[in-house]
């Protein structure tokens, strides 16, 4: 048995995956490295990574600057405890940066380690300003179908996609969901993103507003299926949140550092949240690292609590200085190689020419926003009949072209199709990029042949 082999076999004797299942772990890629948007096997075949790693590897792989940002850090100090009275350098510096970054309303970061834990956070701070606010009965959380907001429980319960939940209910109690602003699959006259924001108002009514803490909306949503909001549906949740005096949380795990061609997203529609919940792209994936954006009023209400109504929240690995110290790195990189403006101007070139796919007979929507596109399959293009299990051959098919792409499942209720998702690092060469849409368009061709 050569070396590799033998790995995998350990690997299939003491490894859990997420979303395990032994059928699919037969033939696992079985990465080595990476440079810029490559991946490359052990057994030296590169492929293109379409999906920068999770969505999060914004800067490409390989950039040794960060390997040395974290090595100069650990061999400093590799933990520090940053609980309320201690503080590290690297941890001020990536804060200070994300603010000014972020919303005009921003005001303080409070780091994790993951998307999951910030969502879990933000559902916390919400909770905690309302309760500061003496409205403790507000706690209950708002979000969509097709909504990906993490697996803990209460990110999970947020969550919009059945498969997530099948296997580990209950519930945590609520967590309401509400139709999306999804354009492709709205069958009225109206304006789908006024229709869906009022679908929030009417769950806050049925609620009572007195009961509803948030509303968690990914900008654009990402695992669901790239599924991008018509103008209309953020100016008009934010007066809907006012009105009811309801918080509005963006999860920007994927949206946030650049990948829709702005720092953050909601800007591309002039709304400002209360709070964010980031990951993935603030260290591009090479250190875990995630948090939440506080805005001045929230960030106010913490400064502003008496002793004993403190923050009691917390995590070993808040601002951890390595991951932090990565983290400034990383933005360093996003800002001076201008791959925020590179991600809108490339997005767009790759969003047109996925475009022509729509004369396949399988395709039923193409969409996108910066860098983060979306192909849904259908069966039918005239009844939008959700392709299901397609998805997943057309990744087969990609990937012995040399592409490496996800496809969300489909589902028929909430109806969605399979939904290649193609998000690759926002400084992947031009040539690459022009390369992606011909190699999905013979992928697709291949796999309904
Ligand atoms: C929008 C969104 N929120 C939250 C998460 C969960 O992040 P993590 O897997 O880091 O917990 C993800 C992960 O893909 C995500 O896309």
């Amino acid at each position: 048995m050569d070396g590799t082999t033998q790995l995998l076999e350990t690997d299939r004797q003491f490894l859990v995956h997420p979303l395990h299942h032994p059928d699919d772990h037969k033939a696992p890629l079985f990465i080595d490295h990476g440079r810029g948007a490559m991946l490359y096997d052990v057994g030296g075949r590169g492929v293109i990574d379409g999906l920068s790693g999770l969505w999060n590897v914004n800067i490409g792989h390989g950039r040794g600057e960060l390997a040395d940002a974290a090595a100069t850090q650990m061999r400093k100090i590799g933990f520090a405890s940053a609980y309320v009275g201690q503080t590290n350098e690297p941890s001020i510096r990536l804060g200070e940066f994300i603010v000014r970054h972020a919303y005009s309303n921003s005001s303080a970061v409070y780091f994790t380690t993951a998307g999951a834990e910030s969502n879990e956070s933000s559902f916390k701070f919400a909770r905690y300003y309302w309760k500061l606010q003496d409205k403790p009965d507000k706690t209950k959380v708002i979000s969509r179908w097709h909504a990906y907001h993490g697996v803990t429980m209460a990110a999970m319960s947020a969550t919009g996609m059945a498969v997530y939940h099948k296997m580990f209910g209950p519930l945590v109690p609520g967590f309401i969901q509400v139709q999306p602003p999804y354009a492709y699959r709205y069958e009225g006259n109206e304006d789908p993103g006024i229709v869906a924001a009022e679908a929030v108002e009417k769950a806050i009514l049925a609620e009572g507003p007195d009961t509803v803490a948030a509303v968690i909306a990914e900008p654009v949503m990402g695992a669901g299926g790239v599924i991008v909001p018509p103008p209309s549906y953020f100016p008009k949740l934010r007066e809907i949140c006012d009105r009811y005096d309801v918080l509005m949380i963006a999860d920007e795990v994927i949206t946030g550092f650049g990948r829709t061609g702005r720092w953050f997203a909601l800007g591309h529609w002039g709304v400002e949240p209360d709070l964010v919940s980031f990951a993935k792209g603030v260290t591009s994936g090479y250190l875990p690292l995630g948090g939440v954006i506080a805005s001045k009023r929230i960030h106010d209400a913490i400064l502003s609590a008496p002793l004993d109504r403190r923050f009691m929240h917390a995590a070993t690995y808040s601002a951890h200085p390595v991951c932090c110290a990565v983290g400034v790195v990383n933005c360093r990189i996003l800002e001076e190689d201008g791959l925020v403006e590179r991600a809108a101007v490339e997005g767009a070139n790759l969003l047109a020419n996925l475009e022509e796919l729509r004369n396949l007979p399988n395709v039923g929507d193409v969409r996108g926003l910066g860098m983060m596109c979306g192909v849904e399959l259908v069966t039918d293009k005239s009844t939008k009949a959700p392709a299901i299990g397609l998805g997943g051959r057309v990744a087969r098919e990609a990937m012995a072209r040399g592409l490496l792409i996800r496809a969300r499942p489909g589902s028929a209720d909430p109806a969605i199709g399979d939904t290649i998702c193609l998000a690759p690092p926002l400084m992947t060469p031009s040539e690459t990029l022009a390369d992606i849409p011909r190699i999905v368009r013979e992928s697709i061709i291949a796999a309904t042949a």
